[in-house]
C-alpha cells in the first residue's frame, strides 16, 4: 500500500466515524424505512374508524364513562331480575363452584383453616346479589373472612341485607381497581360469571395487577369466562360476533352494560405480566336452559 492509498483509507475511516457520531444514515435500514413510510401513510390517512358503532364502544368510551354506565346498569337492576338472569345463564345453582378443579383448590386452601395457618381470606370481585358468597359460607366453614367487593351501590345494599350481620363477611362498595383491601392478605380471589368482561380493555392489565397485589404468596385467582366464539345478536345484546366489544341492555332506554372479551391466550399473557403463574383451565357446561360452554382459568401467585 503506497502513501496515497493510506491517505485515502484514513480519510474514509475519518468520514465514516464523523457520520456515525452525528447519526447520518450511511446505508438505509430496509426495516426502519418500511416502518417509517407506513407511519407516514397512516398519519396521512387519519385514524382508522370503523363505521359500525357496535364495534367501537370499547375504544371511544373513557374508563370513567364505562364504569359509570355499568354501575347504573346494576343500580337499576332489581335483585329478582338479577337472579332471573343467573337462571337464564344456567348459573343460578352455581355449577361453576361444583367443577372438580375449583373444589380441589378451594378445599385445599379453605378447608384447612386453623391447621397450617391462622386465617383463610377470600376476596370475591363483583359479588352481585350474593350467589357465590352464599355457597362459599355454606360449603367452607373454614373461611375466616370474605371481602365482597362490589361496584354497584344497589347490589352492595342487597348484600348488606342478606350478609350484613355475618361476622365473617365484609361488604366493600368499591371498584376493584381502587379497593382498600390490604396487600398480601388474600388466599383466594374469585372472579366469577364473566365479571372480568365488565372491566374496560385498557384497565384489564391493571385490574389483574391489583388482584395480584392483594393475594398472599401461594394464593390463587379463579376466573370464569364464557367461550369466545359466542355469536351475540339478541334483543338484549349487541356486539361483534367475536364478543370483542359488546353492549347489553335490559330494555330500550335502560342503562347499558359494556363488556369486552379477551381470549384465553391474551388473558394468560396479561396475567403472567401481572406476576401470576398460569395453572390451567377447565371447561364446563352451564345448567339448562343456557347449556353454554364456559371456562374456568386458574392462576397462582408464587
Ligand atoms: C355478572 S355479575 C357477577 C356476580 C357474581 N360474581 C356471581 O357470580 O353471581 C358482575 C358483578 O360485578 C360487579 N362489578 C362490575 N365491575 C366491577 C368493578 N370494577 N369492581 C367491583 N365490582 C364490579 C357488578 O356490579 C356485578 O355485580
Amino acid at each position: 500500500m503506497n502513501r496515497r492509498d493510506r491517505k485515502i483509507g484514513s480519510f474514509l475511516i475519518y468520514a465514516f466515524s464523523v457520520c456515525w457520531i452525528l447519526g447520518f444514515p450511511i446505508w438505509a435500514d430496509p426495516v426502519v424505512a418500511t416502518e417509517k413510510s407506513a407511519e407516514t401513510t397512516a398519519a396521512k390517512a387519519g385514524p382508522d374508524l370503523d363505521p359500525d358503532p357496535d364495534q367501537r364502544c370499547g375504544e371511544l368510551l373513557s374508563s370513567q364513562a364505562w364504569f359509570a354506565d355499568n354501575q347504573r346498569f346494576y343500580d337499576e337492576l332489581p335483585a329478582r331480575d338479577f337472579m332471573r338472569r343467573a337462571h337464564d345463564c344456567g348459573l343460578l345453582h352455581s355449577p361453576d363452584l361444583k367443577v372438580p378443579m375449583v373444589q380441589y383448590y378451594l378445599r385445599n386452601i379453605l378447608g384447612k383453616a386453623g391447621r397450617t395457618r391462622p386465617t383463610r381470606v377470600v376476596m370475591e370481585i363483583g359479588s352481585g346479589y350474593g350467589r357465590i358468597l352464599h355457597e362459599l359460607l355454606n360449603q367452607f366453614p373454614g373461611i375466616e373472612k370474605v371481602h365482597a367487593v362490589e361496584l354497584s351501590g344497589n347490589n352492595a345494599a342487597t348484600l348488606r341485607q342478606v350478609f350484613g350481620k355475618h361476622p365473617r363477611v365484609t361488604i366493600r362498595n368499591e371498584n376493584i381497581l381502587n379497593t382498600t383491601i390490604q396487600n398480601s392478605t388474600v388466599d383466594v380471589a374469585l372472579w366469577m360469571w364473566a365479571g372480568f368482561l365488565e372491566i374496560p380493555p385498557e384497565q384489564k392489565p391493571r385490574a389483574l395487577r391489583q388482584v395480584f397485589f392483594k393475594l398472599r404468596r401461594g394464593g390463587v385467582l379463579i376466573m370464569d369466562l364464557p367461550v369466545s366464539t359466542v355469536v351475540v345478536r339478541t334483543p338484549v345484546m349487541k356486539g361483534s360476533a367475536d364478543f370483542r366489544d359488546l353492549q347489553m341492555v335490559q330494555r330500550p332506554g335502560a342503562p347499558t352494560l359494556h363488556l369486552h372479551f379477551v381470549t384465553k391466550e391474551t388473558l394468560i399473557e396479561w396475567a403472567e405480566i401481572a406476576g401470576f403463574k398460569y395453572r390451567g383451565s377447565i371447561g364446563y357446561t352451564a345448567d339448562p336452559p343456557a347449556n353454554t360452554e364456559r371456562n374456568l382459568h386458574l392462576f397462582v401467585k408464587n
